[in-house]
């Protein structure tokens, strides 16, 4: 089946965003981050979501924003690196929707985020590299009930989402020779 939308998931940094972006450009379709979502409905960042409202508020905040962006058609969406680690979400998705895990080491993930200008909350702890590599552990079973899973290390964000575009057959769509 030609997927109506693409959910891409994984763990902070795994290029979840860059990607997606590269993608919607190359299938003509739009680009929606969650987390961007989130940030534009409370006016104030993920931070300070965390910081003033809690996790739990957050968490709330993203799935009514993922799960809206779910019900469009040709758009590729951006997920929280938490929002698929819950059981059973990616198991209930609408078969149209195409589910890619967008896979990265705790170490890599760690080295892109200082990098980035957007701060993870759940990084910002003493020893960030033993919270990642906890977390990725446990979240990793579940990312992996995505449809796909495409490994992001030593590639560049083009390499990646052409192997997603292969995946999910829509490849030659984005090429002109269809
Ligand atoms: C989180 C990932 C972040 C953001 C928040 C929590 C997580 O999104 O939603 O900081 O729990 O993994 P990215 O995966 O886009 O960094």
């Amino acid at each position: 089946m030609r997927p109506s939308r693409i959910l891409l998931v994984g763990f902070m940094g795994s290029g979840k965003s860059r990607v997606g972006a590269d993608l919607a450009s190359r299938l003509d379709w739009r680009f929606a981050d969650a987390d961007d979502v989130v940030e534009r409905e409370v006016g104030i960042t993920i931070a300070e979501i965390f910081s003033t409202l809690g996790e739990p508020r957050f968490r709330a905040l993203e799935d009514g924003a993922t799960r809206t962006l779910l019900m469009e058609d040709r758009v590729v969406i951006a997920s929280g690196g938490g929002w698929s680690a819950v059981p059973g979400r990616l198991r209930d998705l609408s078969a149209d929707t195409a589910t890619v895990w967008l896979r990265v080491s705790a170490e890599e993930a760690l080295r892109r985020a200082e990098n980035q200008p957007r701060s993870r909350p759940l990084l910002r702890v003493s020893d960030a590299l033993s919270a990642a590599r906890e977390l990725l552990q446990v979240r990793a079973p579940l990312y992996a009930e995505a449809h796909h899973e495409v490994d992001t290390e030593g590639f560049s964000v083009e390499d990646v989402s052409t192997r997603v575009l292969e995946l999910l057959g829509l490849y030659e769509s984005t090429t002109g020779t269809e």
